[in-house]
Parts: structure tokens; C-alpha cells; sequence
């Protein structure tokens, strides 16, 4: 039922900025992207910008970053997982990757800081970022999840509201006060600050992630730490006071 009425109020919103011209960016898109995953995930993943791929197909994380994503979101999800090791038996990469990006679209709400591409695939602008704040923060407060994975500085600084280094916070798991939608109350939600896997395909740091190097390897690690905490955080309490980040 939960998941009924987010997933109507993802609808509602959505088709509130099917045709959204609150920045330059709507000049050059071929479409806006939303989010996808489940209305009622856990984990929201808030990535930068769409791609090329994204952009062509409507959805986030579509494309090669989004498969990489997946590849290093498998290698940390935890061994207990029964269900997901079944998968991991999988001995073809592309049936895996399959099967993992399917199970992850379960577990998972897909987003990013802003929802059409920039051009010539730069980091999108600050003027940018903040005209897609107020949809990005209705979409974390419908989902309301227990852990948001934020993909680079411009995703967690998109959920922050202040500009986020990733030198200083990387791999941090901020707190982070949010406005409630529906009250003047504040929620607070668990955010960690991960690479963005597009920044990791261009540092091409593959093959170093076996030999436990590297920033693709580094991202898997706290990638693990936030999805081993996942069942012991009591993130969801609500509270009116600010942590300041
Ligand atoms: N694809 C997305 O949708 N977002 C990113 O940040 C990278 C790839």
C-alpha cells in the first residue's frame, strides 16, 4: 500500500516536470530523466547528470556508468545476502550483470542532481543544480530512505544544498537535514559520498579493483560499509535539529 502511494506521488511528480524549462538545460535534451527503481527502496542512489545513453533512453544510470555502478555495487553487496549470491553463481558476465542490475532495481531508487543532460557531457552548473533542488529533495522525502548514495561531489552537494569537496568527503556518512513536504518538520537522512562511476571509467582503474587498488576499489569499500549498516542504522528518526555539514 506504501508503495502504492509513493509510487502515485512519483507520478504525480514526474508528470509535473514533463516538460520542465527551469534551466538552460531543457534547450538541449532529448528527455527529461526522472528516476527509476522502486518507489519504496531502501537505498536511493543520486547520481550527477544524465548521459548520453540516459538521455536517449529516459532512464538514469542506463549506460555504461550505470552498468559499472552495478559491477561495483555487486562486489559489495553483503555475502549473507542469500538471494543475491544465487546471482553472483551467475559464470556469464553479461546474464550477471542482468540479473544484478534487475536485483538492485528492487533495492534501489536511481536519481541524479539534475534530470536533463548538459551539453557536451560537463558537470552541470551551479544555477543548474539548484533550479532541480526542489524536485530532487520532493523525490528523497516520497522514497524516504534508510541510506542515499550520493555519486560524486555535484550529486552530494545537489542533496546537501552546499557546495561538497570530495577530498573532505569521501566516504563520509553525512547526516543531512531535509525539509519535510508535508510539515515544517525537518527529516534527516544518511547520505554517503561515493565516486562518481563515470569519474571512475575515466580513471579506468578496473582491473586494480582485484588487487583490492585503486579508486574504483576504494568506492566498493564504502560501498560496503553503508550497505553492511543498512540493517542495524536507525537513520529514520525525525528531528528538528540541524547537523551542519
Ligand atoms: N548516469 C547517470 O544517470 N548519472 C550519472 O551520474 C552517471 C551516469
Amino acid at each position: 500500500m506504501i508503495e502504492q502511494l509513493k509510487f502515485q506521488s512519483l507520478k504525480d511528480l514526474k508528470s509535473e516536470y514533463k516538460d520542465c524549462m527551469k534551466c538552460n538545460l531543457c534547450k538541449d535534451r532529448a528527455s527529461v530523466v526522472f528516476g527509476r527503481g522502486n518507489p519504496d527502496a531502501k537505498i536511493l542512489i543520486v547520481g550527477e547528470a544524465p548521459g548520453i545513453d540516459e538521455d536517449a533512453y529516459g532512464t538514469p544510470f542506463y549506460g555504461t556508468s550505470g552498468t559499472y555502478l552495478v559491477s561495483l555495487m555487486a562486489k559489495a553487496w553483503p555475502k549473507e545476502d542469500k538471494a543475491f549470491a544465487e546471482i553472483a553463481k551467475l559464470r556469464d558476465d553479461r546474464s550477471f550483470l542482468e540479473a544484478a542490475s534487475e536485483y538492485f532495481e528492487d533495492l534501489c531508487f536511481y536519481t541524479n542532481a539534475v534530470m536533463c543532460k548538459p551539453k557536451r557531457e560537463v558537470d552541470p552548473k551551479k544555477a543548474e543544480i539548484d533550479a532541480c533542488r526542489d524536485r530532487l529533495l520532493q523525490t528523497i522525502y516520497t522514497v524516504d530512505p534508510d541510506l542515499i548514495i550520493a555519486c560524486g561531489a555535484v550529486a552530494a552537494s545537489a542533496v546537501v544544498g552546499k557546495l561538497i569537496k570530495i577530498k573532505k568527503h569521501l566516504g563520509k556518512l553525512m547526516d543531512v537535514p531535509l525539509p519535510s513536504y508535508i510539515s515544517d518538520d525537518i527529516v534527516r537522512y544518511a547520505c554517503k559520498v561515493v565516486y562518481s562511476p563515470g569519474y571512475l571509467l575515466i580513471r579506468g582503474d578496473q582491473a586494480l579493483v582485484s588487487r583490492q587498488k585503486g579508486d574504483s576499489y576504494k568506492t566498493v569499500i564504502h560501498l560496503k560499509e553503508s550497505f553492511s549498516a543498512l540493517d542495524y542504522m536507525h537513520t529514520k528518526q525525525r528531528s528538528k535539529h540541524f547537523w551542519e555539514v
